[in-house]
């Protein structure tokens, strides 16, 4: 790979550079690629999305040949090693002979020094930055959209890999380029203990069950917690992980308990009105831990709360997205521009919906639009004039001024 950097002058947001992106990209994209055409059927190798999940989905590694035969929308060593000399973009550069650990962002001169053997670029959330390579998530729509994180894209030479090690969430892993041989271990416990002499998470015992050569279009699902051990077999080896969120339960009770801390008001307080008068005034008894246990549960079985707080968690960004400080377009600008051209969805932007609720970015907005409205919100690639139905017009008209306004739609000349 030579040396390469996607452009001088980039745009500071994500969001922006996505477009920037997306626009530069697309002529390349076209040339060297074929579009994703796949049934459901034949990218999970003759079963259907559900069959998928009950038989394999957080239980088994599954491994489908040509899931994709068509071909993968593209991304080349060069333009990947653009991305990694970017500040916003999360990226990580491994040696596989000594294990070491480099994190981005790279200068040109890292890559020219690199070797012909035993490295790999990591670079994570490629979707965010190029649209071809996020309109892969649509093949596993049957997944709830918001349970996807990233599509991180390795490229390696022969020899370069991650190491044996687990992950806490699913993966599909998909070869785009070149040949990787994978090979599936143990499930893994806190008891399998991890190397001490990197900075990576490498198992220290792998033991070996299955291994695979993967060629492009073949596709590999890892459950969390099942060791797994990729090594490119050949030069631009190019593998594309499909990789989904998981949060822990420490994580969700931080993040819950914040959420409802910032809406509780210094009147509710612990009460004790049925204190009974007591002779070992240090003792904590059943009774005191029965009122404190009561006042958390009834906080936590608020179940409007409950779904609130997770619509916005599971939508938060990750990868660094600041929200647009763009002048807003008012509900009058955006119908009038609608006219002239289709409003495009930055898919960097996450979206989910409860019947009332859409949820952008980790935020919510409420809405009188009936489900099947934000449904078509959520789906939508592009929306033109003629796409606003009469019946909910008015409805759409202001959410998707809203929507505008978080950057999950944008007129392409903006
Ligand atoms: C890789 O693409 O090299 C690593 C992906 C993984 O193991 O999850
Ligand atoms: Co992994």
């Amino acid at each position: 790979m030579s040396p390469g950097r996607a452009d001088a002058d980039l745009p500071d947001s994500p969001a922006l550079y996505y477009r920037w992106f997306a626009a530069k990209l697309t002529v390349q994209l076209l040339l060297h690629t074929t579009p994703t055409q796949v049934t459901l059927m034949d990218m999970l190798g003759g079963l259907s999305g559900q069959e998928f999940l009950s038989q394999y989905w957080q239980k088994t590694p599954y491994l489908v040949r040509k899931a994709f035969p068509d071909g993968l929308p593209g991304i080349s060593g060069d333009e990947l090693a653009g991305l990694a000399t970017e500040p916003e973009v999360e990226s990580r550069l491994v040696t596989a002979n000594d294990w070491t650990l480099r994190h981005g962002p790279f200068f040109e001169d890292d890559f020219a020094q690199l070797p012909e053997k035993d490295w790999t670029l990591l670079v994570q959330a490629v979707d965010h930055w190029v649209p071809e390579i996020a309109a892969l998530f649509d093949a596993f729509s049957f997944i709830p959209a918001w349970r996807m994180d990233d599509i991180m894209v390795s490229y390696a030479v022969p020899g370069g890999g991650v190491g044996p090690h687990f992950d806490h969430y699913d993966v599909f892993l998909i070869q785009v380029e070149g040949e990787r041989e994978w090979r599936i271990g143990q499930s893994c416990t806190e008891a399998d203990d991890r190397r001490d002499d990197t900075d990576l998470s490498i198992l220290a015992h792998f033991d070996e069950q299955e291994r695979w050569v993967l060629k492009p279009g073949d596709m590999l699902y890892v459950p969390p917690g099942i060791a797994h051990w990729g090594e490119a077999l050949s030069k631009d080896c190019i593998t594309y992980s499909i990789g989904f969120r998981a949060p822990s339960q420490a994580e969700t009770l931080v993040d819950f308990a914040q959420f409802l801390a910032n809406t509780s008001s210094d009147f509710d307080r612990y009460q004790d009105a049925d204190l009974d008068a007591r002779d070992d005034s240090h003792r904590i008894t059943p009774a005191d831990v029965d009122r404190i246990q009561s006042m958390l549960q009834r906080l936590v079985q608020d179940r409007d709360a409950m779904a609130r707080w997770f619509g916005s968690y599971m939508t938060q960004p990750k990868y660094g997205d600041a929200p647009l400080e763009e002048p807003s377009l008012s509900k009058a600008d955006i119908a009038r521009q609608l006219q002239r051209q289709p409003l495009i969805r930055n898919a960097s932007v996450r979206l989910a919906y409860q019947p009332g609720t859409l949820f952008v970015d980790g935020e919510a907005i409420e809405t009188n639009l009936p489900a099947d409205g934000l449904r078509w919100l959520c789906e939508q690639k592009r929306i033109s004039a003629s796409d606003l139905g009469s019946q909910d017009n008015a409805a759409r008209l202001t959410i998707l001024t809203s929507l505008v306004g978080h950057d999950a739609f944008y007129f392409d000349d903006e």
